[in-house]
């Protein structure tokens, strides 16, 4: 079984980008930890980042017979209609996450286009959302059997 941990647009400058919203973590830290995680729930975690969204409905499509997705769309999630379009056609789980909380900052990122097909939303728990992430999409990969 296999998890896709995909990132979207900024998020390869985790740890230096604005750190009190994001904290201090790298995205490098971040996957290490989560494909720790994964290793002890028993799956494999890949791991991607892409600043464009064309790869990023790319990586959902070769990953649509995974196990599920862990997806922090970063800024598309307040207007990407082709990714939410991708998550709405792929038949894996994709459980999205924002590190900072969303609804505390500015009103254009209180809106997800992407949340609604999304089998679960995690927002403001920092980069420890990722695991609650990889938990959350693999109880919901079971519930799908
Ligand atoms: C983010 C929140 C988005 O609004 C922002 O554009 C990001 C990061 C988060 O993880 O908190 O790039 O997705």
């Amino acid at each position: 079984r296999t998890v896709l941990l995909l990132n979207g647009p900024n998020l390869n400058l985790l740890g230096t980008r604005d750190p009190r919203q994001y904290g201090t973590t790298t995205l490098a830290e971040v996957e290490r930890r989560v494909t720790e995680l994964g290793r002890e729930l028993g799956v494999e975690v890949v791991c991607a980042q892409s600043n464009s969204e064309g790869e990023l409905v790319d990586r959902l499509h070769a990953a649509r017979h995974w196990a599920g997705v862990v997806f922090n769309p970063g800024a598309y999630a307040h207007y990407g209609i082709a990714l939410r379009d991708a998550i709405d056609a792929i038949e894996a789980p994709v459980v999205e996450v924002h590190i900072s909380n969303v609804y505390a900052r500015e009103e254009f990122r209180h809106t997800s286009v992407t949340a609604p097909v999304a089998a679960g939303y995690v927002a403001g728990c920092g980069v420890f959302g990722y695991e609650l992430g990889l938990r959350a999409v693999l109880r919901r990969a079971a519930e799908r059997g």
